[in-house]
């Protein structure tokens, strides 16, 4: 299988992980493949700048997210072997990019071993569920959305709007925003009309 440009092994992608979920849906795994440009993980890590232990969840053949952090960044990547489900230590920050059909159970496993979690996600995936949104209520809830509105720029996105979302734990707080438009890189929460002005 071939998607966007990176070959997949499914029997191998099967055998490895352990959740039956994964591979209930070809469609919807197949697309928990897409890829962050590399200019949309550098603006996530330079704007949400984790310090501590930091771990790459998923990080993909193409490494994007580990490739900018810090060089004793942990990983995890099912293709390589190493399942998320199966990473027990406690982190600082998780960042990446994550499979959006097991969305659920991954963010539970998430906060079990982060302080914060930052995912880039269409908007949607993050309250599609009432069980995920009480989920958010025991466990942390949303500090930051950081908005990328560049159309086609992230493909996958079919004009659907793609958000990095930083979750906190035990955060129970108001939630701020910024705002991540083309060629106009904004580091701080403010209107579109302010940007004109
Ligand atoms: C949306 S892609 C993101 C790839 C890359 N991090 C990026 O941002 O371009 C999701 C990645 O999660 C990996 N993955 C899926 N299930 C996993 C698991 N249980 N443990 C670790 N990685 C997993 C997939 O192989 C795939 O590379």
């Amino acid at each position: 299988m071939n998607v966007i440009g990176i070959k997949y092994n499914m029997e191998v992608v099967k055998k490895r992980t352990k959740r039956k979920k994964f591979m209930k849906h070809k469609e919807l795994v197949e697309s928990d493949y897409v890829l962050t440009p590399e200019w949309c993980a550098k603006d996530i890590m330079e704007y949400f700048a984790p310090t501590g232990k930091v771990l790459d969840p998923c990080r993909g053949l193409n490494k994007v997210f580990h490739n900018q952090m810090p060089n004793d960044a942990d990983w995890c990547e099912i293709q390589e072997g190493k399942n998320f489900f199966e990473y027990d230590k406690s982190v600082d920050w998780i960042i990446g990019n994550p499979p959006y059909s097991i969305f659920h159970d991954w963010m539970e496993h998430s906060f079990a071993i982060a302080d914060n979690i930052v995912y880039l996600l269409p908007t949607f995936k993050i309250f599609n569920a009432l069980g995920l949104c009480r989920m958010y209520g025991q466990n942390g809830w949303i500090k930051h959305i950081r908005f990328y509105d560049v159309g086609k720029e992230i493909e996958w996105s079919r004009s659907r709007p793609i958000v990095a979302v930083h979750f906190q734990k035990n955060y129970f707080g108001d939630t701020s925003w910024s705002y991540y438009e083309k060629g106009n890189k904004l580091f701080h929460p403010q209107t579109l009309i302010d940007v004109g002005q």
